[in-house]
């Protein structure tokens, strides 16, 4: 598998936690099961991209603008993030930010699979589209660890 392959797979996971989270309501169980889950996964696949994906790229001068503005939102997201976590989980504001960050997140992931896969395709050999894939695969391992994503309870 290469890096692409498995960074789409996270995204696949990404989206669909977005689209449940905005039909949830109210200050439940099952929202804050889903928020949690999808926090975690955006957090540690952010940390895992930037170090096995952005970094290679942000050298290239092909790809660094683009391995920048990745880095950009994934700060925009974490701020998206924060303001979901002040707000009152059954309050209006809640779910009005909860969709702002399904947007961002959608159109960061289709930017990554559009225009910067396309890109890195071009600067990254074949053994470093391996070798990135199995870094990052191990990373989003070890950093899920704790958590039962299936579930999205705490095992540890
Ligand atoms: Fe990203």
């Amino acid at each position: 598998m290469k890096i692409f392959e498995a960074i789409r797979k996270d995204h696949d996971i990404q989206r669909s936690l977005c689209d449940e989270l905005v039909k949830t309501s109210g200050d439940t169980k099952f929202r804050k099961s889903i928020w949690e889950k999808l926090k975690k996964e955006l957090k540690v696949h952010a940390q895992a991209e930037e170090r096995f994906f952005y970094v290679p790229l942000i050298e290239e001068d092909m790809t660094q603008k683009h391995a920048r503005h990745g880095v950009a939102e994934h700060h925009e997201m974490d701020e998206l993030i924060e303001k979901i976590d002040e707000a009152e989980m059954d309050g209006a504001a809640w779910l009005t930010y909860a969709k702002q960050l399904r947007e961002k997140v959608y159109h960061h992931l289709e930017d990554e699979e559009h225009t910067f896969f396309q890109l890195a395709g071009k600067v990254l050999s074949e053994k470093e589209k391996n070798n990135l894939e199995k870094e990052y695969r191990a990373y989003m391992t070890s950093g899920n660890a704790g958590i039962d994503v299936s579930q999205g309870t705490q095992v540890s």
